[in-house]
């Protein structure tokens, strides 16, 4: 049964699966160079502005015209998510009549089912607990569901917006949102500066249980920075004593309605050094996790396993917490938990309602690594002669990075296939070295130009692993936020947060032989199986799939080198730099 997955939205995505094994995902933000780009089926020509981007009809075509040429034309199944839109859904139909994509049948799935469906599916379960948690679903923000063989049902639905309440948090510390209007990422890097203030803690349950978005009455048709309309709402948080001075009234002009208790008000905390701000964030964070850990032991005797998803569910130190506190026997984890891996999670609903294979769980491990090659590969022989490169083969390639990054340089590395989902797994990485103790303001002088506060992340062979850090499983994607063990912070400053944390990925040669076998080769000359990786992507934009994006960086950064395939590429006055190390 020949499946096309479409999720429509921000971080549109599409994906091919064949007789329930995921041949192929598109991420569409990969393409449209643009952080979580957004396809939606309009009508034919339209253009409508939404934030920082112009969606357009044509890009859906132009994509379904792409895919129809990569994955063939006839499909068994379209299985959609689109947060329930009807009358988008009624377009798409008549946009792939008009790409020519044939199917049998059509279906639209729920948002937060089609999250599920992409845990559990792909999880070693054949029954198990499924939490779904995210910004916001047509069918709810945070869910609880069961899973046994095929059937995976509703639970329990749950009214705490968990994801708006972090995201709402970024906002009150003036963090700037990404391009979908998210802080939640950035602010997680910001709680390790905090330390716990117990008695706030109560005004952060209050938040988180009680938080609402608030809907701003000024529209704006203009195409402006994404989040600018959002609208603040500290409820709760207002209750702390410590930040009366920081409290403004929503609108304008309207100091005197405050006053007197007619417009609610709300928190501005745009320092972020000041101590006490950033404990409110710790604090937050903490209750956060407890909140979540307190809705997962009211299922705890429905299933020893856990599948958690959902955009919440890259919070790598909630995840944490939950394994520290052996709720459940087995946790599974997706690359690919927000709504960029939906449509693999329609597709995968659909897969094992209508093909009656029966669903026993997988035994293979969820491959990251299926989007697309490079999309210029195919020019790599005209990159070479703007670019001084040399082709390294063998087990030359092993050592000869190695020592490159052994001795402080930075370098992109763009092989195979890409990983999806938001975090870089090693394909798609700028890899340097973990021991220098200045290397991240290095990478962040020379390269990646990102806010202090945000932490650069180690990957490490699984089986040396627990010797430096506090991991307890394999980490395959980022998911869990461990610790550097003690003795090694010092060791790896590089790699180590403010508060000794970690956002470790484990290698194995199953998972990552390229990557395994480079940190050998780093270890045999640095006694350290261990490399700093940070996504490979312009600042702002999303992880690259053009290897000429890629290169240009060389120019536009101080990038050292990119590692295309087996080739070596940097700048003619690097020459002979490269050649003392390679040759
Ligand atoms: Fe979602």
């Amino acid at each position: 049964m020949k499946i096309l997955g479409i999720s429509l939205g921000h971080d549109s995505n599409f994906s091919l699966i064949d007789n329930g094994e995921i041949i192929s995902v598109y991420e569409a933000e990969r393409y449209y160079r643009q952080k979580r780009y957004k396809l939606q089926a309009l009508n034919p020509g339209e253009e409508k502005i939404s934030g920082y981007q112009i969606v357009k009809y044509s890009d859906l075509v132009e994509t379904l015209t792409y895919l129809k040429n990569n994955w063939g034309s006839d499909f068994d199944f379209i299985a959609v998510q689109n947060q329930g839109r009807e009358d988008e859904f009624q377009r798409l139909r008549l946009i792939l009549n008009k790409v020519g994509i044939k199917f049998k049948n059509i279906e639209n799935f729920a948002h937060h089912l089609s999250h599920a469906s992409l845990a559990y599916f792909t999880s070693p379960f054949d029954k198990s607990i499924i939490f779904s948690y995210d910004g916001a679903g047509n069918d709810g923000q945070t869910l609880l569901f069961t899973a046994t063989g095929n059937e995976i049902n509703y639970f329990k639905n749950f009214h705490i917006r968990f994801g708006q309440a972090y995201n709402n948090l970024g906002y009150i510390m003036g963090l700037k949102p990404d391009v979908a209007g998210s802080t939640a990422g950035k602010l997680m890097g910001l709680t390790s500066y905090g330390e716990v203030r117990e008695d706030w803690k109560e005004h952060c349950r209050n938040y988180i249980r009680n938080y609402k978005k608030i809907t701003s009455i000024f529209k704006n048709n203009k195409k402006i920075d994404y989040g600018k309309n959002h609208k603040i709402n500290s409820i709760g948080l207002n209750n702390i004593r410590e930040f009366n001075s920081y409290l403004y009234p929503n609108f304008l002009f309207s100091n005197f309605f405050a006053k007197l208790g007619l417009i609610k008000q709300h928190l501005k905390l745009n320092d972020l050094k000041n101590k006490d701000f950033q404990d409110l964030c710790k604090t937050f964070q903490i209750v956060w996790s407890e909140e979540v850990i307190k809705i997962l032991k009211t299922s705890k005797s429905l299933s020893e396993n856990l599948c958690i998803v959902g955009g919440c569910a890259l919070n790598g130190i909630t995840n944490y917490i939950i394994e520290k506190e052996k709720i459940f026997k087995k946790v599974h984890y997706v690359p690919n938990p927000s709504d960029c891996g939906l449509s693999i999670g329609a597709a995968l609903l659909a897969n094992y309602k209508y093909n009656k294979i029966k669903f026993v769980g997988k035994k293979s491990f969820f491959n990251p690594y299926l989007g697309d090659y490079a999309y210029d590969l195919k020019k790599i022989n005209i990159f070479k002669k703007n670019y001084y490169s040399l082709d390294l083969d063998g087990n030359i390639i092993f050592q000869k990075i190695a020592k490159i990054i052994f001795h402080n340089n930075i370098i992109g590395v763009i092989r195979g296939r890409y990983e999806i989902g938001p975090r870089a797994l090693g394909n798609r990485s700028i890899l340097s070295n973990p021991l220098n103790k200045n290397m991240k303001q290095i990478l962040n002088d020379k390269v990646k130009h990102r806010e202090w506060f945000r932490p650069f992340a180690p990957v490490c062979a699984f089986e040396d692993s627990k010797k430096f850090f506090t991991n307890q499983n394999e980490i395959l994607y980022m998911s869990v936020i461990c610790d550097t063990k003690k003795e090694y912070q010092a060791i790896m400053p590089a790699i180590t947060h403010i508060d000794g944390s970690a956002r470790l990925q484990t290698v194995t040669k199953e998972t990552n032989i390229f990557l395994w076998k480079l940190i050998k080769e780093f270890e045999n000359l640095s006694n350290v199986p261990v490399l700093l990786n940070t996504s490979f992507n312009p600042g702002g934009e999303p992880i690259v799939n053009f290897c000429e994006v890629g290169l240009k960086m060389l120019e536009t950064t101080n990038l050292d080198y990119v590692l295309i395939e087996n080739t070596i590429f940097t700048d003619f006055k690097n020459k002979d730099k490269l050649n003392q190390i390679i040759l």
